[in-house]
């Protein structure tokens, strides 16, 4: 086994063991819930996709590295409801009650946002104490935008439907209240404002939960539910009763959708484990991962990958491919730097793309824009911000694949997560920071030695050599893909392997809508 395979197959180890954490987070409270005779938010989802149909889990290590537990309290992801990509968010009741933490608030606000920009209809598997109460300063105002949102969708005609399981109190009735279709589970969905407690502080009045906001109260009295579900699986039915009824049609181009049009790539992503190495100092050829990742050649699609201006800008490879029979523009640093010209070629490349509307991806490998006195008297800075301009203008969707490093500007220029790609995804391999953690840490010497010297002091060298050795370390825990995970900055760490499978999904989850390039840029500074 090659020494790649054997590091990137311990990091896939261990990616499992933290993804594990997420299903396993409500730990005892688990078997408490099934007792009651309940189903989990992943059985609830699995129930509710299409038979043999794959679920796209949207950020499972997200609360990674905080106080909360990995995954934040919710499921999210994309899955395939009679034949309708929807986005489905289910809370975990077994994690606190099901409460959303800061975690699960940023969780659930980048679920409402792909929904939006892919126009996605939206499911909600409703089982939720509401807001974490020792953290609801950070949540309870930020966290009014979830209702928002929903009615916002709605607006922009993407139905949103809620099926109530249990607890839904509070700011959390108005999940089912701001949905176009609501479904409660019988004696299970409780649905009010305040529970009995609460009302009887408030004025008094003595009530159940049942006639306050059951189930049967709110289908036969109320109005506030329109499906009245027999139990969970009946609830879940008739979800996907509503679904198979919302007249959906997909606006963008169908024609590719049949998984017989497009050949599988001409060489095997199995491979991809020899060719990456974990080493981010090692460089490795972008080809070998796009030709592993991207259609095979074969009738109607000749070549693999077209690349574009080949001799100019060689540290970047850009070019045309198609992926699950999607047009695509690709944009690969092929050595880590980006200098003048491969910024120049990116914007130019970005322009095309966006004249004849072929979504975009990226995948990174990059330590940034050159530095240094040439580079700078021939321009990096006004050639980065021609990149930068292109790809903040850009309209059509953008897809991001951070392989290996992502540092400072090369970040943005490759189209990080400041700039809105509609996916992103990382490897286990990648690092994002502002710089590598030893550049970072000696950047700090020079400034400190400065520093010391201006005050005419004499610089303490075997002092600081502690201080570097904690602030790359530092740097380097916080550069990891599980770090960035946890901060909700990516939408999950990948098999390198499944690429391929996740960008189709992607993709034709992007042509839920029409795509269409923009058609002005911001001035180029030239
Ligand atoms: N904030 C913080 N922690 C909460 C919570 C909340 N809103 N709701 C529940 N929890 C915690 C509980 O304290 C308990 O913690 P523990 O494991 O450390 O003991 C854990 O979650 C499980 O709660 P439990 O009450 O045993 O679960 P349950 O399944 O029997 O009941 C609820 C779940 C949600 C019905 C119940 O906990 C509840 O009514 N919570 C308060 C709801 C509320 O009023 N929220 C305010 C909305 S703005």
């Amino acid at each position: 086994m090659s020494d790649n395979r054997t590091a990137m197959l311990e990091k896939l180890a261990d990616l499992a063991t933290e993804q594990e954490k997420a299903v396993n987070a409500g730990g005892k409270y688990i078997a408490r819930h099934k007792e009651r005779g309940k189903l989990t938010a992943r059985e609830r989802i699995e129930l509710l996709v299409d038979e043999g149909s794959a679920f796209l889990e949207l950020m499972p290590l997200a609360g990674w590295g905080s106080d909360f537990p990995v995954g934040a309290s919710i499921v999210t992801g994309i899955g395939v409801v009679e034949g309708v990509e929807c986005m489905i968010v289910a809370n975990d009741p077994t994690v606190k009650g099901g409460a959303l933490n800061p975690w699960s608030v940023k969780k659930s606000f980048r679920a409402a946002e792909i929904a939006e920009r892919n126009g996605l209809p939206t499911v909600n598997l409703t089982e939720s104490g509401g807001a974490d109460l020792p953290t609801q300063k950070e949540i309870f105002i930020p966290g009014g935008r979830g209702f928002r949102d929903l009615t916002r969708s709605s607006a922009r005609k993407v139905p949103t439907v809620s099926v109530v399981f249990g607890n839904s109190t509070a700011g959390g009735a108005y999940v089912p209240g701001m949905s176009d279709y609501v479904i409660m589970v019988k004696e299970r969905a409780k649905v009010f404002l305040a529970g009995p407690p609460l009302v009887k502080m408030a004025t008094g009045e003595e009530t159940d939960d049942e006639s306050l906001g059951g189930a049967e109260m709110h289908s036969r009295i109320s109005g506030s539910s329109d499906f009245l579900a027999v139990d969970e699986h009946d609830a879940i039915r008739l979800a996907r009763r509503v679904v198979a009824r919302l007249n959906w049609r997909k606006e963008g181009d169908t024609s590719v959708a049949s998984g017989s049009s497009y050949a599988e790539p001409d060489l095997d992503p199995e491979d991809l484990l020899d060719l990456i190495p974990t080493d981010l100092k090692e460089p490795f050829d972008p080809r070998e991962a796009i030709l592993r990742i991207v259609d095979g050649s074969g009738p109607g699609n000749e070549v693999a990958f077209d690349e574009f201006k080949p001799l100019y800008g060689t540290a970047l490879c850009v070019g045309w491919a198609r992926l699950h029979g999607n047009p695509i523009g690709i944009l690969a640093n092929a050595r880590g730097v980006l200098m003048s010209e491969e910024a120049q070629k990116a914007a130019q490349f970005i322009q095309l793309a966006n004249q004849k509307d072929t979504p975009l991806l990226f995948l990174h490998n990059t330590t940034g824009y050159m530095v240094g006195k040439e580079y700078e008297q021939g321009g990096i800075i006004k050639h980065g911000a021609q990149m930068i301009n292109a790809v903040s203008n850009s309209q059509v969707p953008h897809l991001t694949v951070i392989m290996g490093a992502s540092y400072g500007a090369g970040n943005y220029g490759m189209n990080g997560r400041a700039y809105d790609p509609r996916f992103l995804f990382t490897w286990p391999s990648a690092k994002s920071s502002v710089m590598g953690p030893a550049q970072l840490a000696g950047v700090l010497e020079i400034v400190a030695r400065e520093s010391a010297e201006k005050k005419g002091q004499v610089f303490d060298a075997e002092g600081f050599k502690a201080i570097k050795e904690m602030v790359e370390t530092q740097i380097e825990e916080q550069s990891l893909p599980y770090v960035l995970s946890g901060m909700v900055y990516d939408d999950g760490v990948i098999d390198p392997r499944d690429t391929r499978t996740v960008l189709g999904i992607c993709l034709s989850v992007i042509n839920n809508q029409r795509i269409e390039g923009a058609m002005n840029f911001g001035v180029f500074r030239l």
